[in-house]
Formats: C-alpha cells, structure tokens, sequence
C-alpha cells in the first residue's frame, strides 16, 4: 500500500511511521508535502530518499491541481495527516473519500477545531483541568477535526503541572497509534458498521 505523508512539523510521527517494522512488510511512504516552504519532516524524508514537495502559491511550492496530479502518478492509497495545517480541497477529500486520516493530539470531538493545533490543544486541555488525554485518529471530511473517529488512546494527566507536560505523553501514545491504525488500514481490517468505525482483531 502506498501512502503519502502531510507534515508542517518536527516530522516524528513521520518518522514512527517510517520505524516501523511491522509497517514496513506493507506499506511504502511514498511522498512527503507540507505547508511549509521547509521543516523538520521534510530532513526525515530526505533520510529515507523519499521526495518531498511544498504545497502553496510561494515561489518553490506546488499547487493543489498538481498535488492532484502527483496523489495519481505515486499511485497513493491513502493520505496520512500528519501535523498539515491546512484544510484539504474538497476536490481531493471527494477522489480519497475514505482514503485520508489525520491524527489530532486530544480526545476528539472535544479540543478539536479550527485553530486547535500544537501546543495550544495541550493548554485547553491543561485549562479545563481535564484528568485525561490523548491521541484520537479519524477519517477526514471538508472540516476541521469532524471525520468518523478510527482509533483513541488515552493518557493520565491528573498529575501534570503544564501544557508542554501533557503534549509530551500524549506524542508517546500518537507515536504508537498512528503506526497500528496505517497497518490495519492496509490490511483491510477498519471497517464501517453501521455509524462508528470498527478495527476488526
Ligand atoms: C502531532 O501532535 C499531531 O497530533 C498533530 O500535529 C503534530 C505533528 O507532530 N496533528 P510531528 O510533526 O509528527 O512531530
């Protein structure tokens, strides 16, 4: 199966996807994009020789009827949103309708959203005195945040004392849920039941 990486970050849930063995027997990363000009990701790529490309209308980047076409040309069958900022062109969330997964670091449908990203999740989160967090994985639609949830996995955060602390525990538990979500995905074993999503064992 392949797949195409969207990042505008430090690239590590990238690079766990790219560190998994159990993955690896599967699943190719086959290309990189970003919202950005340059970051971090885009070094982890260049580490696996994996082209990546800039999504934009700045010198150096490349529009989305050409990121259209290159989703075709690498063959991708499935979209993995990892940190990209941007909203998807309907256009493309209507070619890849159950084909596009984001992975959002809080407990969705709460502290999801327009403009809940990075560290400021952690501080809605660490504000509202929560006892819990963690990792939610969805289908994406035309709208922040919204798509059918696949997958959840939870952190204890009634000892935290900051924001940074909870962003902290609840990357750990991103790190190994992205990876097994993609591995079910390509082994055909996440399913619509009549209106949740279910990962068959
Ligand atoms: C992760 O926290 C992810 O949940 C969010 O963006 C961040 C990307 O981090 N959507 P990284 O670039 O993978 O380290």
């Amino acid at each position: 199966m392949n797949i195409a990486v969207f990042v505008s970050g430090r690239g590590s849930n990238l690079q766990a996807i790219l560190n998994s063995n159990e993955l690896k027997k599967l699943v190719g990363v086959k290309v990189v994009f970003s919202d950005k000009l340059d970051c971090a990701a885009f070094k982890v790529a260049e580490d696996y020789s994996i082209p990546t490309f800039s999504i934009g209308n700045k010198d150096g980047c490349i529009s989305y009827s050409e990121l259209s076409n290159l989703l075709n040309q690498y063959q991708i069958d499935l979209i993995v949103l990892a940190g990209f900022l941007k909203l998807i062109p309907q256009e493309i969330v209507r070619n890849f309708s159950g084909k596009i997964i984001n992975i959002h670091p809080a407990l969705l449908p709460s502290f999801g959203g327009k403009g809940m990203y990075g560290i400021n999740v952690h501080k809605a989160v660490f504000e509202s005195s929560a006892k819990v967090s963690g990792a939610s994985i969805h289908f994406v639609d035309e709208t922040y945040d919204t798509g059918k949830i696949i997958a959840q996995k939870c952190v204890d955060i009634s000892d935290v004392y900051s924001p940074e602390e909870i962003a902290e525990r609840v990357l750990k538990v991103e790190h190994e849920l992205l990876p097994f979500v993609i591995l079910k995905y390509a082994e055909g074993k996440i399913k619509r039941v009549d209106n949740r999503i279910v990962i068959e064992p």
